[in-house]
């Protein structure tokens, strides 16, 4: 099955404060402790969120890591208004700056001593920009970790899994995560983006049957 894009930032309210409900703990803390077991001698300074959405993420790396502040990024508005406000209720607003702004936007290089990314780059046209951006946005010796869908070989594998994962979540939640699997990469595809973008020092690993993660240090 060819990829299908679905519109590239959640910026409807109703489908961030939809996404911002539903429930990922299971899904966001793994990758959290993915992390900590990837780069266990990592500890601190700046961690970059690219896509952070309603801010679930950064509050559990900031968390996890009291020596670090997180900055995380979403170009959409309601995403960040969500964000700020869970930020707020954790009581970690000194440690976490959530900016509305485009990845691609994003000044500077070199500021970043870890990049952290889920579920964005399904969303984007352009792929290979959004590797060359980490590239350019990580201090060398940085972890980088990476996690997004897997693309299923068919829309009634799409269909089917939407169905065992998200049977009883809200329609638009299960119309998202439809299109966010038919917009997503397969493994391949991953694999030849880092070979052209000469990433091959982060490893791919396919942990289930609807994700990849790729994760590694960038020199
Ligand atoms: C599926 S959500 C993932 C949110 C968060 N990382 C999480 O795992 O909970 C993807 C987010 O990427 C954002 N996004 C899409 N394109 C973007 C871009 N070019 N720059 C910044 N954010 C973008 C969307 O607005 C959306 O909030």
């Amino acid at each position: 099955m060819e990829r299908i894009l679905e519109p590239e930032l959640m910026d409807d309210p109703k489908q961030a404060e939809a996404y911002a409900r539903a429930d990922f703990e299971e899904e966001n803390q793994g990758f959290v402790e993915r992390f900590k077991e990837y780069f266990p001698e990592f500890s601190q300074g700046t961690i970059l969120d690219l896509g952070c959405g309603p801010g679930d993420i950064p509050i559990r790396f900031a968390k996890l890591y009291p020596a670090c502040q997180v900055i995380g990024v979403d170009a959409s508005a309601p995403m960040i208004q969500l964000g700020e406000q869970a930020v707020k209720d954790s009581g970690l607003a000194d440690r976490i700056m959530l900016r509305c702004e485009r990845y691609e936007d994003i000044p500077g290089a070199r500021i970043a001593d870890a990049v952290i990314s889920n579920s964005l780059l399904h969303h984007l046209p352009n792929p290979l920009q959004f590797w060359q951006k980490i590239r350019q946005l990580v201090r060398p010796g940085a972890p980088v970790l990476v996690m997004d869908l897997l693309r299923p070989d068919s829309p009634e594998v799409a269909q089917a899994i939407v169905n065992q994962y998200a049977a009883s979540e809200p329609d638009i939640l299960r119309r998202d995560f439809y299109n966010s699997l038919l917009a997503a990469f397969s493994e391949d595809e991953i694999g030849s983006q880092l070979a052209r973008m000469n990433l091959t020092r982060l490893l791919i690993d396919v942990p289930d049957d609807r994700h990849w993660v790729v994760g590694g240090i960038i020199y």
